[in-house]
């Protein structure tokens, strides 16, 4: 396993360890989380009673396989503990998500947690967000009006693609990848997105993480907001 494996391994292993019996359960999506999934999974073998909200159809059928018990997130009123990815955090806990196209489950399930633990290897820590674009899903009919609005905003845009067709989200929505460059204000720039009719979620998750934990080689650091 190379190094940054490694990172998101130990970061999602400290992160299960915060589990209690009983509990309901957020599971993210992304290549991080999978390393919790797979933990979460180990919990229920050894016998934990836990439930669980998955934030994409991925996720779901992962843990399904995992024998983990699904809930869905129109059921749930409150979610003790989630456990997800990101693509960058700032030393504010503010994060950009949805490189793997999740975003809008995740920004549901994070808004419905008591606590949101976000796992990452060190690579996911910047000075400033805005290295990676901000993805911003958008409902088809909408797609030209808000590619203007963002233009206007200041964004280049570049419409997801995936083997040459257009991406399409577990909610049968396009994103957009929009590159505003390093952000010198994070949460004005969210609102601004939140005001754009068309806009079903963006990346920018502002203030909804509790907790980072980072895998730095082969310990981890922990950030709490
Ligand atoms: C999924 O849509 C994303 O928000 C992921 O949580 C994020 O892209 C991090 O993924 P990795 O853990 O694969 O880097």
């Amino acid at each position: 396993m190379n190094w940054s494996e490694q990172e998101k391994k130990n970061s999602a292993l400290e992160a299960v360890k915060q589990i209690k019996d009983h509990q309901i359960i957020g599971l993210g999506t992304g290549s991080t989380a999978f390393y919790a999934i797979q933990a979460v999974g180990e919990l229920v073998k050894s016998g934990m009673s836990l439930q669980a909200v998955a934030t994409s159809v991925h996720t779901e059928n992962m843990a399904a396989e995992l024998g983990i018990k699904l809930l869905k997130p129109e059921e749930v009123k409150e979610i003790d503990l989630t456990i997800d990815g990101a693509d960058e955090f700032d030393s504010a806990l503010n994060l950009i998500k949805g490189g793997g196209g999740a975003l809008f489950r995740e920004k549901i399930v994070a808004s419905l947690s008591k606590k949101e633990i976000i796992i990452a290897d060190s690579s996911k820590m910047v000075e400033r967000l805005g290295k990676f674009k901000i993805p911003v899903e958008v409902v088809p009919f909408g797609l030209s009006y808000v590619t203007q609005q963002l233009k206007k905003a200041g964004a280049i845009c570049y419409l997801r693609e995936r083997n040459d067709k257009v991406f399409l989200t577990d909610n049968q929505n396009y994103i957009i990848d929009a590159d505003f460059g390093l952000l010198d204000d994070p949460a004005a720039l969210a609102e601004k997105l939140n005001q754009i009719e068309g806009v079903v979620a963006h990346g920018l998750f502002i203030h909804l993480a509790t907790q980072v934990i980072m895998g730095k080689g082969d310990h981890v650091v922990i950030y709490d907001g």
